[in-house]
């Protein structure tokens, strides 16, 4: 058996670059839990469906539906990552679209991380298009001060600084995924990085 840690690592080194802990386990563990109560009391006699953006929201999207005591169903689609394109144009492509079909179902989008917002005023778009029910927007983290688009986020799990985080599904060079907490660039706050950038 794996051992389980609730601790997380004291550092987290890539290259000559150490991140150190922001959210530990327990904390992330026990706001899913709330926000979990939270949708199930909103959402009594209705079985929403669970819409997570890939990649980076599907160890949230597992953790929570798991605390959400009612029927519900889910699905998943994948927007561009980002990358030059996306930062200077402003733009959002779809990879993988959605299977389901949400017309006058309750959605709840589900994310790992609002950074600037462009994401959720694409999938609100787009999502409107497609005629369902009702929409919500929950995400794990926003980054308040990196939004550059008005954007409802209904369901908030922590506000965090614009600094750049990896693990519980955040990735660095699409790595650092499975860490069990969310680590935070040490010394970052002296560098201009607005959005999650790194490469
Ligand atoms: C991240 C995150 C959001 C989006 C947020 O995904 O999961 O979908 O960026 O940024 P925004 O608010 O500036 O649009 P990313 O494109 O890095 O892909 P990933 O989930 O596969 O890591």
């Amino acid at each position: 058996m794996p051992e389980l840690k609730k601790e997380p690592k004291e550092k987290v080194t890539v290259g000559d670059e150490v991140f150190i802990p922001l959210l530990t386990e327990d904390q992330i563990q026990k706001r899913i839990a709330e926000l979990g109560e939270e949708i199930r009391k909103d959402y009594q006699g209705s079985v929403p469906v669970f819409i997570g953006v890939l990649n980076g929201s599907f160890i949230f999207m597992s953790d929570l539906i798991k605390c959400v005591e009612l029927d519900c169903e889910i699905d998943f689609f994948k927007l561009s990552s980002y990358g030059d394109e996306k930062l200077s144009s402003g733009k959002v492509k779809m990879l993988k679209e959605l299977n389901c079909d949400v017309d006058g179902r309750d959605i709840i989008i589900v994310e790992d991380i609002v950074d600037s917002g462009l994401s959720i005023k694409y999938i609100e778009e787009l999502f409107d298009e497609k005629n369902p029910k009702s929409m919500k927007v929950i995400s794990l983290l926003v980054k308040p001060e990196s939004l550059k688009y008005n954007v409802k986020i209904d369901y908030i799990g922590f506000n965090i600084p614009s600094q750049f985080v990896i693990g519980y599904g955040l990735d660095y060079s699409q790595k650092y995924r499975n860490l069990r907490s969310i680590y935070v660039l040490r010394d970052e706050t002296s560098i201009e990085r607005p959005l999650q950038t790194k490469e």
